[in-house]
Formats: structure tokens, C-alpha cells, sequence
């Protein structure tokens, strides 16, 4: 399958977990993958093990936003598909929200989501790209959650800076679509168990044994489940498809 022959990409957050299920598949797929990660060891382990590039990026540092950008395009010469999926997880009662966290999420999620799609929107209108970003948001961002009001927050306004940027943008031919996925095994939810189990008192996975009975088709999401949904909004098979959140998700949600 050489569905992204010819293109490159930048996936951020992509060490581990999902980011690391779609680099390896789009390589499969035929295209060059940088992985950026603050996390830059395990960027460059995962990077070697599968034949990308890593590159050292945390997407709440405006410098280093440029600075990865432009080593990516040094490399590969241009930046046709971005995934903006780097994200930190947080939960916490309304009244136990602190200040900082609440800042150090939405610094990741939301700003970090706009300004890398800034810094790569300006190249690809600039050299012409008729480029696809596919912003990571989540079930989350669908609706509120007792415990999780912050990161419910910050996914909510990852949808809607996928519909403006989308309306935006796609007059340079640039589509902005993003992916919605529900419960995902990994080391993400490995945390938010631990979350779970210190609130409301569960042993740990107990949550994520729960929630994974309650997923419609029947379990939880791997990484690798969501992978051809990222293949199909990165390739020009989804020119047609502007500003759009998808549901990945086992059913989960409807909308
Ligand atoms: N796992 C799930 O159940 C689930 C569900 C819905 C949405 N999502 C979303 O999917 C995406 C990937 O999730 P995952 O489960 O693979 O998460 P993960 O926690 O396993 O991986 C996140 C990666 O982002 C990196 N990162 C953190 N802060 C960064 C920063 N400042 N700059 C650059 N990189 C940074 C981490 O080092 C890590 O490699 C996230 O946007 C997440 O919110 C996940």
C-alpha cells in the first residue's frame, strides 16, 4: 500500500502511543515521517526502529515550533501533512482545579495544536502545498465529564480550532480535519486509570476494564484502529472533506 508515496509528514507527539501507530503506518504507506517529541530520546529510539526521523519539538515553546519546522522542511524539503497530536492529560473535581495545571494543559493541547498548525500553515501556503493537518481531539471534546474539566476543555476547543482553521485555510487548499477517538489502550490511559483509581477509589484498571465493557463494538481502541482514518484525511482522498472531527471511537458517540 503506497497510499502517501511522495509525501511527508510531521507527526507530533508521536514517541509512543498513537503518534507512534501512525508514523509506522504512513511509513508503510510509502511516506518520509519526522517524529517530534519533547520526549526527544524516545522520539529517536521509535524513530530508528522504524526508519523515520525524530526531531526534538515541545509544541509550547514557540522557538522550538520553528526550529522543528525548519529542520523538517530542511530535510524533506517541504511539510505536506502535519498531525498535530502531542497532548497531556489531567483530572481533577472542580473545586481541587489548580491554576497551573489547568495553564500547563491548555499550553499543550490548545496552544500547542494552534501555533504548530500556524508554523506549518505559513510554509505550506508559502511554497504552495496543498497540505492536509489532522488535529488530534478526542471523545472528550464532545462533552464535559465530572472529573476531567479541564482536558474535556481543551479537546472542545481543538474542535473548534479545527473548524475555523479548516474554513480558513482550505482556500490555499489546505484541509484541517481532525480525529476523534474514544478510549485508546496505551500509556496514556495507563494515567488516566491512576487518575481514576485516586478519585474514585478503584483498584487499579478497574476503570479502563470498565470503560472498555462499555465501548459499543465491545473493548477498547488500539492505536492501530485509528490508523486508517488518519491515512484516508492525510491522503487526496479527503480534498472534498474540510473541517470535520471524525469519531473513532467503537461507537461511542454520535455526531
Ligand atoms: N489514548 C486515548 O484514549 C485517547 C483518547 C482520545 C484522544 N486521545 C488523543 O490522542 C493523542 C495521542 O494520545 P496517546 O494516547 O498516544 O498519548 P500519549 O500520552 O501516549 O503520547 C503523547 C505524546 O506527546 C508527547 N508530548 C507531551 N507533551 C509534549 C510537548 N509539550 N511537546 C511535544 N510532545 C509532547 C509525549 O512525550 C508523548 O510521546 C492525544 O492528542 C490524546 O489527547 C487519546
Amino acid at each position: 500500500m503506497t497510499r502517501l508515496a511522495g509525501k511527508s509528514a510531521l507527526i507530533t507527539g508521536a514517541a509512543r502511543g498513537i503518534g507512534l501507530a501512525y508514523a509506522r503506518r504512513f511509513i508503510a504507506e510509502g511516506a518520509r515521517v519526522a517524529i517530534g517529541d519533547i520526549d526527544v530520546a524516545r522520539a529517536q529510539a521509535a524513530a530508528d526502529e522504524i526508519g523515520a526521523s525524530a526531531v526534538e519539538l515541545d509544541v509550547t515553546n514557540q522557538a522550538s515550533i520553528d526550529t522543528a519546522v525548519a529542520s523538517v522542511v530542511e530535510a524533506f524539503d517541504q511539510i505536506d501533512i502535519l498531525i498535530n497530536n502531542a497532548a497531556i492529560f489531567t483530572a481533577a473535581p472542580i473545586t481541587e482545579i489548580a491554576r497551573a495545571d489547568y495553564d500547563r494543559v491548555f499550553s499543550v493541547n490548545v496552544s500547542g495544536t494552534l501555533f504548530t498548525l500556524q508554523a506549518v500553515a505559513k510554509h505550506m501556503v508559502g511554497q504552495g502545498i496543498k497540505g492536509k493537518i489532522i488535529n488530534m481531539a478526542s471523545q472528550a471534546g464532545r462533552r464535559g465529564e465530572s472529573l476531567v474539566a479541564t482536558y474535556c476543555a481543551s479537546k472542545a476547543a481543538v474542535i473548534s480550532l479545527t473548524q475555523s482553521a479548516g474554513l480558513n485555510l482550505i482556500q490555499h487548499g489546505i484541509n484541517v480535519n481532525a480525529i476523534s477517538p474514544g478510549v485508546v489502550d496505551g500509556e496514556h490511559w495507563d494515567g488516566v486509570d491512576a487518575f481514576f483509581a485516586k478519585y474514585e477509589q478503584k483498584a487499579p484498571g478497574q476503570k479502563k476494564a470498565e470503560v472498555g465493557a462499555g465501548v459499543p463494538y465491545g473493548r477498547m481502541g488500539t492505536a492501530e484502529d485509528l490508523t486508517g482514518m488518519a491515512v484516508f484525511l492525510a491522503s487526496n482522498e479527503s480534498d472534498y472533506v474540510v473541517a470535520q472531527t471524525y469519531n473513532v471511537d467503537g461507537g461511542q458517540w454520535m455526531s
